[in-house]
Parts: structure tokens; sequence; C-alpha cells
């Protein structure tokens, strides 16, 4: 593979430039009302737009948000996002409501210097996911030279993330996806020990791979969150009606076997707090208990528990944390979440964290400061860390 070339070794002065960036952030409310959860995203994306515009470019940015499968719908428009982007950059930014066709090529033909064009969720379209070839040869038709910044969609074999840049000129990555791989990339090749690993977060069976792949780097796993849950059920610990994908319980099966063998530690939650739906649906009386009672909900794990996660990080010279420990949103389970993060926090560690749940989680406890990388991507760091090829990035250096 070819080295990859930033965004500063292209000439984009006076060009267009198609600009993939990862804007998929949590929003909440409908219609009128929907607002943004937590802007990380847009903000870390910030660096390389605004260089792109200094260069005199021509910017027309794209991202997806959400899971539309392939279909139009005002539940996903990136119209939020578009507001925030001009409050942020201080421009006009125009949504075009097509990525392809007369009417956005129209659109960016007569846009003006101070004007910025987003695309609408590229995943209206089913093309995007299927990659298809002749969807990327349209969008191509948009620009000059392709950057990527969307390291949070670069493990995603898609149309904007691998078709485009396939049959563009020039391709490059923008200032996010090099400040992420340095620091992933510590995390592979020269790791200080212990280096623990810190999974939890509902996504269970998507991350089962990279917490077993990362068994062959890491020396303790500390597991908590609905990950928990399957874990504890692959080794017949009753865990009541608490969340768990029957896949996933397979998959921890598979892990714990492959931990003994390699020697390394997985620590378990051994007290749980929960709720007995039937009785109190509103989750507004939650109980510490060892055991998880059959009608019962584990949504954070219990004091004893958080004791000897704090335990297992307190030597840490390396941490990756993937996941909250619970249901961290409601603040009374936010507890574990809370006392892992200062956990890390405080460790005389190289600290990373990914995903979109863990990163607000962080934000919300205000202890960003205290974390080397904060990673964009949830699924597409743990995907780096396997060792797997990222598409989005394999496709830069072609
Ligand atoms: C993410 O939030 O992890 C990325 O934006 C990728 O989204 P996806 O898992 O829907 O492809």
């Amino acid at each position: 593979m070819k080295a990859i070339r930033n965004v500063t070794d292209l000439n984009i002065r006076g060009r267009k430039v198609f600009l993939r960036l990862d804007l998929n952030v949590p929003i909440s409310g409908e219609g009128t009302n929907r607002k943004i959860d937590d802007d990380t995203r847009i903000l870390e994306a910030l660096p390389t737009v605004r260089y792109c515009l200094e260069q005199g470019a021509k910017v027309i940015l794209c991202s997806h948000l959400g899971r539309p499968d392939g279909k139009r719908n005002p539940k996903y428009s990136l119209e939020p996002v578009a507001l925030r982007l001009a409050e942020l950059l201080e421009r006009d930014v125009l949504l075009s409501e097509d990525c392809v066709g007369e009417g956005v090529h129209q659109m960016i033909h007569h846009s003006k210097e101070h004007q910025v064009i987003l695309l609408e969720n590229i995943r209206f379209y089913p093309e995007e996911e299927a990659n298809d070839a002749a969807f990327s040869r349209a969008l191509s038709h948009l620009a000059d030279v392709y950057v990527t910044d969307a390291f949070g969609t670069a493990h995603r074999k898609h149309a904007s993330t691998h078709g485009l840049p396939s049959v563009m000129p020039e391709v490059g990555c923008g200032f996010l996806i090099e400040k992420e791989l340095k620091f992933l990339n510590r995390l592979i090749e020269s790791p200080a020990h212990p280096y623990i690993l810190v999974a939890g977060g509902s996504k269970v069976t998507d991350k089962l791979k990279a917490v077993e792949n990362l068994l062959n780097f890491v020396d303790r796993v500390v597991i908590g969150g609905a990950m928990a849950y399957a874990f504890l059920s692959a080794m017949k610990i009753p865990i009541g009606k608490s969340k768990c994908e029957a896949e996933g319980v397979a998959g921890a099966e598979m892990i714990l076997k492959k931990a003994l063998a390699h020697k390394v530690e997985v620590i378990l939650p051994v007290d749980h707090k929960v709720v007995f739906p039937a009785k109190d649906p509103e989750f507004a009386a939650p109980i510490i208990v060892d055991q998880i009672p059959d009608e019962a909900i584990a949504l954070d794990v219990g004091p004893k528990t958080i004791a000897k996660f704090e335990a297992a990080l307190a030597d840490a010279r390396t941490i990756f944390w993937n996941g909250p420990m619970g249901f961290f949103e409601k603040p009374a389970y936010s507890e574990g979440t809370l006392r892992v993060a200062r956990a890390i926090s405080e460790a005389k560690a190289v600290k990373v964290a990914g995903g979109g749940d863990t990163i607000s989680a962080i934000n919300g406890f205000e202890l960003n400061a205290r974390f080397d990388l904060l990673s964009t991507g949830g699924g597409a760091s743990l995907k780096y860390l396997e060792g797997r090829g990222m598409p989005g990035i394999e496709v830069l250096g072609k």
C-alpha cells in the first residue's frame, strides 16, 4: 500500500473538494424539535473543513446519520447538523436534498465563497451501503478531489467511503483520521503493560470479535454494561430479565475459553443495581443485589463490582475503553460508568476511549481532558484494533 496522503499534500486551492465526514451524532426529539445531544463528531471534523475553506476550496460535505435503510426519512435528516455547522463555521451551510443529479450540480455551481454545501444523508440512497459503482461514479462528478475524515465510518465499505475514492483521481485524509491513527497505533505497536480493556455497552455481538482479538494484546479485561450479562449467562449465572442477545452468549463462552488459554484475567460484575419492571415501570426504586432475581433487570453494576473494577485499573499503563457500565443516561444508574471513567482518568496510563455513548458519558462527566484520545469511531476503533482492514482507509493508499 502506498503512503496515505494528508489533505495538506493535495492541491485543493480553488478546486471542488468532496469531504466525507462522520457527522452521525446522537439526536433526540422529533420534527422541528430535533436537537443534537453531543456534537463531538462535528467539533472534531472542523479543523479539516476549516483548512479546506482557508485554501479557497469549494467544499461539499457528505455524511450519513443513523441507519435509514436506503429510504428518505425526515427522522434522519442532517438538518440539525447543517444548523450546528453553520453556527460553528460562521458561514451559510446549504443542505442539498439530493446527493446526485442536476439539482446538486446547480447548487454547487452557483454557491458563493461564504457558503458550504452539505449533502443530505447519503444513506437515504440504497446504493450507498451497496457500494454501487454507478452511484459512486455519479458522486465523483461532484468534485475534483476526495478527502475523508470519516474515521467513524472507515470500517464500512460503502459508496462514499470506498467506491467513490476508488474512482477519484486525487484522494487523501484529514486531520482527524491522522490523529486517530496516531494514538490507536500506539495501542497496537508498543502498548505499555499492564494493558486493560474495559468493555461494556449494548452492541454486544458487534463487539465480541474485537474483544476476542484484543485478548492477544491485553493483560486484563473488565466487562460491565449489557455485555456482562452475556458473560454471566455463559457462566450459568442468573441474569433475570437483563438485556442479553443469544448470539452474545455463545461468543462470550468462546472468549472466556480463549482468555483462560492466554492467561488474560476477565473481571466481571459480582453485584448489580436492579429494578423490577413489572412492579416499577418507571425504574424509580433500584436495589443492590449479589444475584439478579428472575423478575429483575440489572441496569448498573453494584458497589463491590465498582471496587473490583477500580482495583483492576489502578496499575494500568495502557487502557482502551469502549462501552458504558450501565444505563448511565439516567442518573440513578450512572454510578458504575462514572466511577470507571474516574478510575481511568486517574490512572498513569495511555488512555483511549471510543464509541458514541462512552464519549457522551465522558463529556457529561467533564473528564474529556484527562483522556489521550476520545475516538470518534466506536465500531471503527474496535475494528482497527482488531488488526482488520479498514476499507475507507486502505482505499486511500491505492
Ligand atoms: C458509528 O456511529 O459507529 C458510525 O457512524 C458508523 O455507523 P454504522 O454502525 O451505522 O455504520
